[in-house]
């Protein structure tokens, strides 16, 4: 009875642990990404992205036109005016997530 009692919490334990490392995309992306990206002309990222993209393209989130592997590739090399992102500040699994958040 005991045995079954802790192999419960070490079963417990474990799927618990295996939940935080499964990252969240959308925190990655309010830490990351949303102090340039969010609604509003003030904020350079939507700014530059109206102007060149047009208009229903300013918002990151509001999108259904982006592709995984360019968030991806936008995000490690930069665009113009975007900083590039190493895998030492975006881990390569917050970037799996935030590009899964972020795409269609
Ligand atoms: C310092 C401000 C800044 C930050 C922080 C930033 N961006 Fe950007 N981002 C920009 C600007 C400005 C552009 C537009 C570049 C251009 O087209 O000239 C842009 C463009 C992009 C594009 C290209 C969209 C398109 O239509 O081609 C993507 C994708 C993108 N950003 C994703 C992100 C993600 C994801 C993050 C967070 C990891 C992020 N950005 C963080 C400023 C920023």
């Amino acid at each position: 009875m005991k045995n079954i009692l802790l192999l419960s919490l070490a079963l417990l334990s474990a799927i618990g642990s295996l939940a935080s490392i499964a990252q969240d995309g959308e925190a990655v992306y309010k830490k990351h990404c949303s102090h340039c990206h969010s609604p509003g002309m003030n904020y350079p990222g939507t700014h530059q992205l109206t102007k060149t993209r047009g208009e229903g393209n300013g918002v990151l989130v509001e999108r259904d036109n982006l592709v995984d592997v360019y968030v991806k590739t936008i995000v490690r090399n930069g665009l113009n005016g975007m900083p590039t992102f190493k895998p030492t500040q975006i881990s390569e699994s917050q970037l799996d997530a935030l590009a899964e958040f972020l795409s269609n």
